[in-house]
């Protein structure tokens, strides 16, 4: 019943052979998705050159450049979803940023700008993203993000990107009272921690991985490819009465009181 022919596939957030959204778009691909891949593009064409080269192998129909801080970026890759595909059945929102400066120390020192640039990169980016979607998904859908526990618990060092998750798991229950009616519904996949780019900034990020390592029921944290397997269930008819929800996919961590 995981069987994804046929479905076109939006996937937002790979920057390496490491990221979360790189674990997504193989399995989602095992399943037999058609992939779009959007990168955030630099000056020099570094990016692009890299992720193009990482995704080869998964034959992607579309290949965009795409910075959520960019209305123009985010208009001409859903009009070309438009042109190319006709329609879109999942969007992956795999994306997250906020000031290193920002991830370690008293929370109470966030800068306004710091603030701003985590919520709006981190956060508003599903709901823009979501609301540019919405038309394309003319036959249903499903929207999937990535949040962490930080957005519900305060976690050491993770300060206004807790604000940012929390915002998104909330985005995520509003969003997915709205689209409902559209057959599209929206749900998150809070993640245990793994080593990638953006966790790198995260003060202390190898503590928290050992201390998951520890004390999770399963006495590890999990990997991309386990993230992308419940992305792709997520996406597929199995989880057609699932919406508005948040999904722990933490190697059981989050139940643990102590
Ligand atoms: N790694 C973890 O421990 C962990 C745990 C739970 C949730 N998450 C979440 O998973 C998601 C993916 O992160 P990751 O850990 O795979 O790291 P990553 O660094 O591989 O991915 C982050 C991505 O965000 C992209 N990005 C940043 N600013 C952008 C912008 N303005 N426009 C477009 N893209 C932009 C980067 O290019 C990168 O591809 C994030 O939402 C993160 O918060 C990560």
């Amino acid at each position: 019943m995981l069987n994804l022919t046929g479905k076109n596939a939006l996937v937002t957030g790979i920057a390496n052979n490491r990221s979360i959204a790189w674990g997504i778009a193989q399995q989602l691909h095992k399943a037999g998705a058609n992939l779009g891949i959007t990168y955030l593009p630099d000056d020099k064409g570094k990016m692009e050159k890299k992720v193009a080269e990482l995704v080869e192998p998964l034959n992607p129909s579309l290949f965009l450049p795409c910075n959520v801080q960019n209305d123009e970026q985010i208009q001409s890759t859903f009009e070309t979803i438009q042109d190319k595909w006709g329609k879109l059945d999942i969007l992956i929102h795999c994306l997250a940023f906020a000031n290193k400066d920002d991830l370690s120390g008293g929370f109470s020192q966030t800068s306004r700008s710091g603030f701003n640039t985590a919520l709006e990169i981190s956060t508003y980016s599903l709901v823009q993203l979501s609301g540019a979607a919405k038309p394309l998904m003319t036959e249903g859908g499903s929207i999937i993000t990535l949040t962490y526990l930080g957005g519900v618990r305060a976690i050491p060092n993770y300060n206004v990107m807790g604000v940012a998750k929390a915002g998104l798991e909330a985005s995520v229950r509003y969003l997915a009272a709205e689209l409902g009616l559209q057959n599209i519904r929206v749900n998150a996949i809070s993640a245990g921690p793994i080593r990638t780019l953006a966790s790198s900034a995260v003060g202390g990020i190898l503590d928290m991985i050992h201390h998951v390592e520890e004390v999770a029921p399963l006495r590890r944290t999990v990997t991309q490819q386990e993230v992308g397997n419940t992305a792709a269930f997520l996406a597929s008819d199995l989880a057609s009465g699932i919406t508005g929800q948040v999904l722990y996919v933490d190697a059981g961590y989050e139940i643990m009181g102590m």
